[in-house]
Parts: C-alpha cells; structure tokens; sequence
C-alpha cells in the first residue's frame, strides 16, 4: 500500500538576517533569480508528488501567501494556512500542524531551502518509501558550526546529531528537509525550550536516532543545496538558478512545469492558467513546454 504523506513548508520567522528586505515582506517570498523563494521548497514537496500542502507563516504574511499561491488547487493540489504567531523553532511546525498531520506521514522542508541536482526526485521518493520513522537529508559544508551537525560512525551508522556545536566533530549536516511519521506529534509535545528557547528539531531527530528508527539520506558531491537566509545566500542563489537555467533552457522550481509533469493538472487546465500569465521568458518556458510534451 502506498504511504499516506502530507507536506508543511515553514515560512514563518522575521528574517531578520535579511533586514531591510523582509520589512515589508516575508523572507520566503523575496526574489531568487527569476522567481520567489518558496516556489523552490514548494517544487520539492511536488516532486515528491504530495497534494496536500501546509504553508506555516508569520500572521502578516498571510494575505501575500494567499495571493501567490490561492488553495493550489490550480496547480492540481491543496494549499491550507496557519499562522505561526512567534519563531518558537521548527519543531512548533508539528504543534500547529497537528490536526493536519492527523495520522500521516509527513515531508517538511524549510521555506528559505533549495536544493538541486540529478536523480534528486528518485532519492526523494525512495526515502518516502523507506522510512522507518524519521529521515534527514545530509550534505557536506565548509561552515558545519552554523548547522545541525550529525556525525557518521563506521557503516555510515549515525552516532550523533548536535544543534550548532561551537566546535564541530564533522563536516557532515542535516539540511532543511525531514520526513516523519504521525509519532513527531506526541515527541514534540514532549520538547522544552531550548536554551536559545526554540523547540528544536535537533531534538526530535534525537528522539528517533534513540529508538533506531532514524535514517539519513546524503545528499553527495553532485548536489546542490542553498540555505537563503541571508544577503550573501540570496545573491548566492541567485546566480547559480541563473547559470544553470540559462546554459540549459530548463527551469528549477517551475511549479507550473512540476504538476504538469507529474499529471496533476492536464494540458488544457495549464494551458487555461497561463492565459492569465502576463507575456515574458517565464510564461514562454511553459508554452514551449506546452509543445513539446
Ligand atoms: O537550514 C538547515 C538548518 O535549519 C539545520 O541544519 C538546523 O539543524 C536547523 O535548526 C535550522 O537551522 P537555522 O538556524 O537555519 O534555522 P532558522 O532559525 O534560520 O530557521 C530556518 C527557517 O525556518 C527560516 O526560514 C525561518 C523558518 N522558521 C524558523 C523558526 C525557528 C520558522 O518559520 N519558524 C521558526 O520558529
């Protein structure tokens, strides 16, 4: 039988890295490149073929969520709401989230997380498939102090997971994207502040490396992954959605591209969406895409 999974974008916080910039606006709906930044976690949720969507936001934005991104379902999916009324961690995203989780598995990514490289949407849907409670996607950075760092022993056997050390014992971290079952509910029920007073998702994935049920997915060499939280990693980003869309004529994060492939809206129905869209490079994308397939 196939696994019941739902999908939670965190889109909350005050991004107050990015000041002035997320003065008047969410940080997940700033600019990368050619688009905003949560159409990239959102294409990952979709690739992973999800249909029903949380998007977890700060109570100001949820008026421009809305306007982006309506109920999805003209994308062939369901969107829903919550407000997050203050950045009190990640883990607080089950909390809010628990009646939609209800009895599912669940995929979070973080809203300001991009990731790209081949064969990403197989890995994607395999962890799905082989979960066993909870699994992480980890990848290799010059900076593991800023992250969750997680330490591999022999066998790639996971001995530990640590919230930001000051002194690393690994280059090894744990990105923005988590896959659970329904029990994250009851742990993190169980979680206290932190001493940086956050319900910290470190902390739940602790909890499952202590019951053996936690799994980690790398992502290697040939990958891509971007944490936009700051000026430097917006330009970062960017540039690299760029180059890459511009020396291969495809597009990364094209949700419009993602459901069309996926089957969730037809060609008639993408078709009759973009009729609305105003004429530029990225409404040419899915025209062309519209001939070619
Ligand atoms: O990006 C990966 C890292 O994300 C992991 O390696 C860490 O283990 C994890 O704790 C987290 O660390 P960050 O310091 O990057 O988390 P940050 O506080 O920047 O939050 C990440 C995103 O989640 C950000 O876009 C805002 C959103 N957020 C965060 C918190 C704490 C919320 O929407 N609500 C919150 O309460």
């Amino acid at each position: 039988m196939k696994k019941k999974i739902k999908g939670i974008i965190l889109a909350g916080g005050k991004g107050t890295r990015l000041f002035p910039l997320t003065l008047g606006t969410s940080k997940q709906l700033i600019t990368i490149y050619d688009k905003p930044l949560i159409y990239y976690p959102l294409s990952i949720l979709l690739l992973a073929k999800i249909k029903d969507i949380l998007i977890i936001h700060d109570p100001r934005d949820e008026k421009a969520f809305k306007n982006l991104l309506g109920d999805g379902s003209k994308l062939g999916v369901k969107i829903s709401y919550k407000a997050q009324l203050k950045p009190n961690g990640i883990a607080e995203a089950f909390l809010i989230a628990e009646d939609f989780i209800h009895n599912s598995s669940t995929m979070l990514i973080l809203g300001d997380n991009i990731f790209y490289g081949q064969g990403l949407k197989e890995k994607i849907l395999s962890s799905i498939r082989e979960n066993i409670g909870a699994t992480i996607f980890t990848y290799k950075v010059q900076n593991p102090s800023q992250f969750g760092v997680i330490e591999f022993g022999k066998n790639n056997i996971i001995k530990s997971i640590k919230e930001k050390p000051k002194n690393p014992n690994s280059d090894n971290i744990i990105t923005g994207l988590y896959i659970f079952d329904s029990n994250v509910i009851k742990y993190a029920k169980k979680l206290k502040p932190s001493k940086r007073n956050e319900l910290e998702i470190s902390e739940i994935n602790r909890k499952y490396l202590k019951l053996n049920k936690l799994k980690a997915a790398n992502l290697g060499r040939g990958y891509a992954w971007i944490d936009a939280g700051n000026p430097d990693n917006v330009l970062e980003a960017s540039n690299f959605i760029k180059i890459i869309e511009n020396r291969q004529k495809e597009k990364i994060g094209c949700i419009e591209e993602v459901v069309f492939r996926n089957g969730f809206i037809n060609k008639k129905s993408l078709t009759k969406l973009i009729s609305k869209y105003p004429q530029n490079n990225y409404t040419y994308y899915i025209k062309d895409l519209l001939k070619k397939i």
